[in-house]
């Protein structure tokens, strides 16, 4: 099944919604935001040498999601560039922000809070803002989203690990024989065909997506992506795959307990890749179009370090946070294909291996942050 049909973070703003359990992906946020800031600044000095300070500048966020972290980004954004042209003296420019995920997403959410997020900007702006014209745009971003040379600022974060597709080359033989059974994802006991299978899958979307872009963004235009990755080159080291062998053994518990059949473990990989730089690199430089400025890799907790309690964050373990940021984000995909009755017994087991998981280990995910400019 094609992932836009079954990925979809939880909706609303209720107890297990994406909404209240996005810490984690708000830190990967704050902890790129130097780089962002870098990448905005240096677009606002191209606009000011191109003369160019009375034309639009359009932002895409790709991947948005709905939730508090949706319109975090585009306020920094814009709260930097607003500052950036104050400083130069230049005219507030107009903004344009597209803010982009899959069909299900749910736009309605951010749409919602798009009166209070204007009142705070212009407050946090200190009255003096551009116009700025906000919309939605759904669609998948392996493929084009906006017209040609349109786009003069992309961002994206903890999006692109989602692939388009669940791997093809996961059955082998003409017996259709499952290749990584009892797993969710790439293992260290997953045959060296299924980290193939996941490799290729990650280089043809990200090419995809590279490729989709370069056409929408102007010359000198800018880009910062930040995904989950990896360190090492091989794609079954702990930081980018131990989560998803913990879930694996929380549905295999749930399975002896009669509350899920076995293959249905069998017959379920995710749709996800941590990729190493290099992956990534590969992938640009093969496309042509961009020039890579900065690439870090930079460790999270899995619990991205909740720490306001306005969920009741606080008087959760850790092992119980991480299950409530896992199941925010994957719920949906998990309740399509093994049902939505086995999901509070999942999460609340996962939450208790994953506690005891980390009071003996210090394994934390690798996110990479890439910033380039269009040629
Ligand atoms: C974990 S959320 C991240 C949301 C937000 N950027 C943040 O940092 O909180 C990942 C988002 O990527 C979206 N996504 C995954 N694959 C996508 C695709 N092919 N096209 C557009 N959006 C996609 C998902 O629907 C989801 O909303």
């Amino acid at each position: 099944m094609e992932v836009a049909q079954i990925l979809c973070m939880n909706k609303g703003g209720g107890e297990t919604s994406y909404a209240r359990n996005s810490s984690l992906q708000s830190k990967i946020i704050s902890d790129s935001k130097r780089i962002t800031e870098e990448a905005v600044e240096s677009l606002i000095i191209t606009f000011s040498n191109n003369n160019d300070t009375t034309s639009v500048i359009s932002i895409a966020d790709l991947g948005c999601s709905s939730g508090p972290n949706t319109l975090l980004l585009v306020s920094d954004t814009l709260n930097l560039i607003y500052s950036k042209c104050k400083r130069l003296t230049y005219p507030l420019p107009e903004v344009q922000v597209f803010l982009n995920d899959l069909f299900s997403n749910d736009f309605n959410y951010i749409f919602g809070s798009l009166p209070e997020f204007h009142r705070r900007l212009v407050v946090e702006n200190g009255g003096e803002v551009g116009p700025c014209f906000i919309s939605g745009v759904p669609g998948t971003f392996y493929g084009r989203l906006f017209p040609k040379k349109s786009l003069n600022f992309v961002h994206s974060s903890s999006s692109l690990h989602w692939l388009s597709t669940v791997p093809e080359g996961l059955l082998e033989g003409e017996e259709k024989r499952r290749m990584n059974k009892g797993k969710l994802y790439i293992s260290p006991t997953s045959p060296r065909s299924v980290l193939e299978a996941y490799g290729r899958q990650f280089k043809s979307d990200f090419w995809k997506f590279i490729k989709s872009r370069s056409e929408e963004m102007v010359s000198g235009g800018r880009m910062v992506l930040s995904l989950m990755g990896r360190k090492s080159i091989d794609p079954t080291t702990p930081d980018s795959c131990h989560h998803w062998e913990l879930l694996a053994q929380a549905l295999t518990t749930l399975a002896s307990q009669g509350l899920v059949e076995e293959n249905k473990i069998d017959s379920f990989n995710a749709p996800y890749y941590a990729p190493c730089m290099e992956e990534v690199k590969e992938e640009i430089e093969k496309e042509g179009s961009f020039m890579i400025e900065r690439f870090e890799a930079f460790e999270v907790e899995w619990d991205g370090f909740a720490s306001e309690d306005e969920n009741g964050l606080k008087i959760l373990t850790r092992g119980q946070r991480v299950a409530k940021t896992i199941r925010a984000v994957v719920e949906t995909m998990l309740e399509s294909h093994f049902g939505g009755h086995i999901m509070d017994a999942l999460f609340q087991h996962y939450g208790t291996i994953v506690q005891h998981y980390l009071s003996n280990n210090r394994t934390k995910y690798t996110n990479l942050v890439v910033s380039f400019v269009k040629k």
